[in-house]
């Protein structure tokens, strides 16, 4: 039996941003969210992309046949949002309960997302009929313009897209995904309860050096790009701040390791098998442990207008270091899972 030094009880946490992708990943990544979250949106940037209720419908099924029986999971379906995307079919599916929010990417501006909108006002009428549907609008925050520094689309787009948006449509209630910057944990601060962010293990533990030090380190390499130090600790305010408009969203991203390591890498971080211990660490770290429960089980449920959960999980600290999962095997592939760079300690059971 291995020593506990410290315990903790918080309800079952959710993901508010997660990537299972399909087939042969989906089976081998999903058991790790359905361990340790109640419920996650999913991310619809499939290949092709979820565009439809019934392509949506379709992944939900996938999706729940690849859930361990022992697992108790839901899965919260999203839509991919295109310049063609058709409100009565986005209606008809909010309707059935099938779909929870709708996915922005401006197009290219990451994985899978080359159908993704070109020109926001090109869709503003369709987001005037999603507002009054009530439900979010997960906002890819970054600039595709490619003359702008990659450390700086994601202050640019608060300023040129996010801001006329708001300002034109002001019931449409937004959720800006994995913040990475100062500026964007400012603007959600001073901005009405319409806006929301998510926040991601990896952005509240690596700053922009990490993909760099002593060579290239494609698993520390997603989109948006860490920023640098100062960022990186407004954003751990934000996140221990228990601020209702700030909640966990792992965007957890997972691709096969052949894809990262190689001349033109892919951008996603898989974290989900350590997130939960990665958090705890950092609220530890920040005398914030109480407020740990606010940003993983509490504020997205709050904010997406659902029930928080009903069980709890509680979190054990270890007197010695667990033994970290490096790489999962996928037939002869891999996985590599987040490296936080420090010791884990924290481990969880449901309750
Ligand atoms: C995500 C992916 O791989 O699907 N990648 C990433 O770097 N975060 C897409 C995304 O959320 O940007
Ligand atoms: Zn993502």
């Amino acid at each position: 039996m291995k020593k506990i030094i410290q315990a903790v009880r918080i309800k079952r946490p959710d993901d508010w941003h997660l990537h299972l992708r399909s087939g042969a990943i989906l089976k081998t990544v999903l058991k790790y969210s359905s361990y340790t979250f109640g419920r996650a949106i999913i991310m619809p940037n499939l290949n092709p992309p979820v565009v439809t209720t019934e392509q949506a419908e379709n992944y939900y099924r996938q999706i729940l046949k690849s859930i361990p029986k022992e697992h108790d999971f839901q899965p919260l379906m999203t839509l991919f949002l295109t310049e063609k995307s058709n409100i009565n079919d986005i209606e008809e599916g909010v309707n059935r309960g099938i779909i929870k929010a709708v996915k922005l990417y401006p197009a290219g501006a990451t994985t899978n997302s080359e159908n993704g909108v070109r020109d926001l006002p090109n869709i503003y009428k369709l987001l005037e009929k999603i507002a009054r549907l009530d439900i979010p609008l997960l906002i890819h925050g970054e600039t595709t313009d490619p003359t702008v520094d990659i450390f700086d689309r994601e202050a640019i787009f608060v300023d040129k897209i996010l801001e006329p948006l708001r300002k034109k449509i002001p019931d449409l209630r937004i959720v800006l995904e994995h913040i990475t910057t100062k500026e964007s944990v400012d603007y959600v601060m001073d901005s009405d309860a319409n806006l929301a962010a998510t926040i991601t293990p990896h952005h509240l533990i690596i700053n922009r050096n990490s993909m760099f030090k002593n060579g290239i380190r494609p698993h520390y390499y997603c989109l948006p790009l860490a920023k640098r130090e100062s960022h990186r600790i407004a954003i751990v305010r934000a996140a221990v701040s228990g601020n209702s408009k700030f909640f966990l969203g792992t965007d957890s991203a997972p691709h096969l390791d052949h894809l990262k390591e190689n001349a033109c890498g892919c951008a996603g971080i898989f974290s989900t098998p350590n997130a939960l211990s990665c958090l705890a660490h950092i609220f530890e770290t920040e005398s914030a442990l109480d407020r740990l429960e606010s940003f993983t089980s509490l504020n997205g449920a709050n904010y997406y207008g659902l029930e928080t959960n009903k069980s709890y999980i509680k979190l054990s600290k270890l007197k010695e270091p667990k033994e970290k999962i490096k790489k999962i095997s996928i037939g002869s592939d891999t996985l590599t899972v987040f490296d936080p760079g420090f010791s884990l300690y924290w481990t969880h059971e449901n309750i």
